[in-house]
């Protein structure tokens, strides 16, 4: 087996690396290579007998296959910039990325890593950090089919419940991904109006988010669970589930690809500028749900609840 390398141990890089690292002892396969711009957050992977590695292209030049996982596109861009400049041969090196990008990134990307003989698949993820824990996510591969098979076995039932196959064109992957959060997104806005809603009325937040999890399903619940636990704005040392900025990034990719294919997305805007109003206000250190925020403001209320912290600084 060619030796796995992972780039990237954010709030959803590292529960996965750490599933694939299970993975690989389960297999007696040799351990995973990791690195990260903050290498101590890979202890624990450490622990579990990942190896640590801070340079990138050290990190290419010793694996067969490396994931990345991180922010978004000028991150990947970076990485691969600095694989390729490192002059080491990439040939056949299969590069995974799981990060969520503009279909055009993806599509640079592959052909960059093509002209020095390497194949780029695009594998963005649809589900949060516990769905990433319990290794359950779901899967878009785009990219050419015989690496596609290659790296299945390494997602499915490791780090993923399900892979959706999105064809030889990376790029469909990472437009099926940002499909997808136009749906999230808007979801965790409706969710957020709801929750204001019942507290306002008096009807309270407790009947509504079970009605929310009955009705709507587990991820409109854990939506819910977000607001009602605080975790729309969590404590300033920590890191959110889903940061503000990186579901900014994704709404924005989202109108950049409708603007030209005049296609409007009157709910998304509802749900961008709130998310952009609530990042003015109480900083970076926001999940994405936090609009929900803007909303109680909106309505009287004090953007933080009982259970969020309880100020930007
Ligand atoms: N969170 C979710 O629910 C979710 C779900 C599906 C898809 N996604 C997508 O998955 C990707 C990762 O999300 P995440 O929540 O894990 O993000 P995150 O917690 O913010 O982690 C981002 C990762 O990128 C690295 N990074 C950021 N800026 C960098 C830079 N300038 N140079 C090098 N490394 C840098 C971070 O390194 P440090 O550790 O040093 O900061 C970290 O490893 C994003 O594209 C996001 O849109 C997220």
């Amino acid at each position: 087996m060619a030796r796995i390398g992972w780039y990237g141990l954010g709030s959803m890089g590292l529960a996965m690396a750490t599933n694939l690292q299970k993975h690989l002892v389960r297999k007696t396969a040799p351990s995973l290579i990791y690195s990260n711009r903050t290498m101590a957050r890979g202890d624990a992977l450490k622990a579990l007998g990942g190896t640590p590695e801070t340079s990138f292209s050290k990190l290419v030049a010793q694996c067969g296959i490396v994931f990345t996982m991180v922010s978004n596109d000028s991150v990947l861009q970076q990485l691969v910039s600095s694989a390729i400049e490192s002059g080491h041969s990439l040939k056949d090196k299969i590069f995974v990325d799981c990060s969520t990008v503009h279909p055009k990134t993806v599509s640079a990307t592959a052909t960059k890593l093509k002209e020095k003989g390497a194949i780029f698949l695009a594998a963005p993820v649809f589900g949060g950090n516990p769905i990433a824990v319990d290794g359950k996510l779901v899967f878009a591969i785009g990219g050419p089919k015989k690496a596609a098979e290659v790296v299945r076995p390494l997602i499915q039932d490791v780090m993923g419940r399900k892979v959706i196959d999105c064809g030889e064109e990376a790029t469909r992957s990472s437009l099926l991904k940002i499909a997808g959060n136009i749906v999230t997104v808007n979801m965790m806005e409706a969710v957020g109006e709801a929750q204001v809603f019942a507290e306002r009325t008096g009807l309270g937040t407790g009947p509504m988010e079970e009605l929310i999890g009955e009705a709507f399903g587990p991820v409109a619940g854990g939506y819910s669970k977000r607001l009602t636990t605080g975790a729309y704005a969590p404590p300033l040392d920590s890191r959110p589930g889903f940061g503000v900025s990186l579901a900014i990034k994704d709404a924005k990719h989202a109108f950049a690809m409708a603007q030209d294919h005049d296609v409007e997305l009157p709910g998304l805007q509802v749900s961008l500028d709130n998310m952009e109003a609530a990042r003015e206000y109480a900083g970076e250190c926001l999940d994405s749900s936090s609009m929900y925020g803007v909303l109680r403001q909106k309505a009287g209320l004090q953007f933080w609840n009982d259970k969020s912290r309880q100020g930007s600084s």
